[in-house]
Formats: structure tokens, sequence, C-alpha cells
């Protein structure tokens, strides 16, 4: 009878436990390496730098709506329906979303995102030099270092060999994200004198550059995402390439090579980053193929059109008008942007930011792989259920 009581007393005891301990151990945050983020890049990776007065003029409707519906469900000066690649990054780690550097009101603890949206890599002098008057731009990637610098300037932080104690304080339980960056470069000077080959010289001669800066003054883990497969937005489709310009996707063949090949010489020099700094990790993200994999395969990841912006003006194959973009005046977005890839006519959807960001953080698209690990949930209809 006491043994029977004792045992009984005892299974109690563990469904008590595991009662208490559940709960508790599903609402506490993942561990993971990462307190804040320093974010760098362009459109891609913007979360509110750039806006409608200030960004490319081709897409000078990001500060309303539709931009925003689907997530925020208010503009945020995203270039995209809801969230973009950080955003879903931020999300991997339990942080907030990295603040735009340029909202002075922000809350940094956590990060900061210095990307601005319409950004090349090389300088402006360069463009304007060459009388490319598309590029209205003033930031490039140096200016986002001298932002950086400016944020941390009161740390004390020079470099890690002078300042160790101090970069080591800036740098601790820091990732470095460094978002795609150039593709903007070799849009801007499209159609001039100026080729393709030299501005994949200066722009990775530039985000080389960048990268050793920001190691030399003590980052310690670092991750670079390459350029997508920019041919297969409507803007390059459109108006970047004769129509028989096309790859065995449909995508645009000479600019889905030609931000391969930047990649090529990219991840060249980051194993030469690699080698130089050696106690740093540099993660490459490989976002091509990423993109790649998603345009081949667009029904396992829930998508039923690759091609059409799904806002802009309903016209010709790919419902997109430079002259007439999202947000302007005869424009609309489609029904159900989850099953579009195409946003804007450059920028892609919520949908294909999740689709590409999980394909990341799922292992397969980064090299070496990222050390937080998400799987399954690539879907938005199945995903946002769990989420
Ligand atoms: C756009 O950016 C500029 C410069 O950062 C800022 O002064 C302005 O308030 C912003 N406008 C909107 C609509 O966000
Ligand atoms: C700046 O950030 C604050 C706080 O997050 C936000 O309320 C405000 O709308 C932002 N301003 C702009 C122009 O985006
Ligand atoms: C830029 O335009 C100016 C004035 O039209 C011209 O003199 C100059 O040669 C041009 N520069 C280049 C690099 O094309």
């Amino acid at each position: 009878m006491y043994s029977f009581h004792l045992s009984q007393f005892t299974l109690i005891t563990i469904c008590i436990s595991i009662f208490l301990l559940s709960p508790l151990s599903l609402a506490s945050p993942k561990p993971h390496p990462f307190k804040k983020v320093y974010v760098f890049g362009d459109s891609y990776t913007d979360t509110g730098s750039g806006n409608s007065s200030t960004g490319p003029s081709i897409f000078r409707h990001v500060s309303s709506l539709p931009y925003g519906e689907t997530f925020f469900r208010r503009p945020t000066n995203r270039y995209s329906d809801g969230r973009v690649f950080i955003d879903f990054v931020a999300e991997s780690l339990n942080l907030p979303y990295f603040p735009p550097y340029l909202n002075k009101s922000s809350d940094t603890t956590h990060g900061v995102n210095f990307a601005v949206s319409g950004c090349t890599a090389i300088p402006y002098p360069f463009f304007v030099k060459n009388n490319l008057t598309s590029n209205i731009i003033p930031q490039s990637l140096p200016t986002q270092l001298t932002w950086f610098k400016d944020f941390i300037k009161g740390s004390g932080c020079n470099d890690a060999v002078s300042t160790p104690a101090e970069c080591k304080a800036v740098f601790d339980g820091a990732l470095v994200w460094v978002g795609e960056i150039s593709a903007n470069d070799y849009n801007y000077v499209y159609g001039s004198h100026v080729t393709s080959k030299t501005v994949q010289k200066l722009a990775i001669k530039y985000q080389t550059r960048f990268m050793k800066e920001i190691l030399k003054m003590g980052a310690k883990y670092v991750v670079v995402q390459g350029l997508p497969a920019t041919g297969c937005f409507p803007l390059s489709l459109v108006a970047l390439a004769p129509p028989t310009d096309r790859d065995e996707m449909g995508c645009v063949a000479t600019k889905n090579k030609e931000s391969y090949d930047h990649n090529v010489v990219l991840q060249a020099k980051l194993r030469s980053l690699r080698k130089e700094f050696p106690a740093t990790v540099i993660v490459y993200g490989d976002d091509w193929h990423a993109y790649r994999e998603v345009y081949g395969n667009p029904a396992k990841y829930g998508f039923t059109e690759r091609f059409k912006a799904c806002c802009g003006v309903k016209d010709g194959a790919y419902d997109f008008n430079p002259m007439c973009t999202c947000g302007a005046p005869g424009t609309s977005s489609c029904k159900n942007p989850a099953r579009y890839m195409n946003w804007d006519g450059l920028h892609v959807t919520e949908g294909l930011n999740r689709a590409t960001s999980r394909l990341f953080l799922g292992g397969a698209f980064a090299q070496p792989p990222f050390p937080v690990r998400v799987s399954g949930c690539i879907e938005e209809a199945k995903c946002d259920k769990v989420e």
C-alpha cells in the first residue's frame, strides 16, 4: 500500500515537473551567439533609411501603400510588400528587426541597419564623371562604413591592434551582415560606354576594401551575400536586354551571367580574406543559387507566378513599365502576393524573401553554414501558422 503511494507520488511529481518545464522551454528563445547585428547593403536589405524622396526615382512610391501591405500593413520604406531577407534573419535570431540608421529615433541596442536603397559599391563620383545620371543616390558602401564609424565613435574603437579592448566591446557577440551590393552599379551603367567588366573590377575592389576595414577593426563573424539571379527580374527582362537574350529559365542570360561572374570573383576574395583573418568566420550567402532553386521549382515553394510583378501596371508580359511603377496612378497590386515572386519589377515579394532566407538558414546555401538553423516552413500559408 505504502509503496503504491510512493510510486504514485513519484509519477505525479514527474508529471508536474514535465508540465512546469515544457511551456517554459518552449517559450524561452533558442540560444545563439549573436546579441546584435550591424547590417549593410542596398534596397534588398534596407529597412527604411531610403524613402520616396531620397531613393531611386523609378520606385518613387515606396513610402506609400501597397508597399508594406502584406506584413506591416503600412509603408515602412521597405522595397517589398512585407519583410525583407534580413527581417527573417532577425526573427531566426530572436532579435527585433534592425532599425534603419537614418532614423535617429531608433533603439539600436540589438543592431542597426546601414543599408540604403539605390546605394552602390563604387563611390558616387565615378558615376558623375561618366555622366551616368540614372544614379542619383550619393551613398555608396564606403558611405556606410563612414556611418558605422560615426555610430561607434563613442566606443573608442579604432582598430583591433591599437585599441583591442574597445573594439572587442563593439564586436563582442556582434554579427556583421553585408547584404547584396553592386546590382545597382551594373544597372546604372547599362547602355553607357562603361563596361560590365569595369564595374566588376571596381565594385569588387570597394567590397573587398570595406571587408578589410571592418575585419581590421575586429569583426568576428561576417556574412556576405552574393548577387541574386538579377536576370530574372522584370526590370532586366523589359529594360536591360533584348528579348533574344534569355537563358533556359526565361531569365536574361547576360544579366544572370554577370551576377554569377561577380560572385565567383567575390568568393575568391572571401577565400583570401579567410586566410588573412583566420580568427574570423566569413560566411558566403549564395543567393544566386538560392534564387535559381526557387525559380526552377516555383510550386515547391508555393509560387504560381515567377516573372510578372505583383504590383504595377497590368500590361505586357511582365506587368512592368519603368515609367509607371508600383504605387503610381493606374497601378494595382495582385490579389495574392504570396503566390508571386516579384513585387515591383526589381524588388522581390516577402514570399520570395522568406523562401531564400529559409534556404540560407537551412544551411545549404551558406558556405560555411550559418550557426543558427531554421528548418521547414518555407511556404507562407503553412508557415505563418507555426510562427
Ligand atoms: C525620407 O528621408 C529623409 C532623409 O533621411 C527624411 O528627412 C524624411 O523625413 C524621410 N521621409 C519619409 C517619408 O520617410
Ligand atoms: C522612425 O522610427 C520610429 C521608432 O521606431 C518610428 O515611430 C517612425 O515612424 C520612424 N520614422 C520614419 C520616417 O520611418
Ligand atoms: C560627359 O558630358 C560632358 C558634357 O556633355 C562631355 O564633355 C564629357 O566628355 C562627357 N564625359 C564622358 C566620360 O562621357
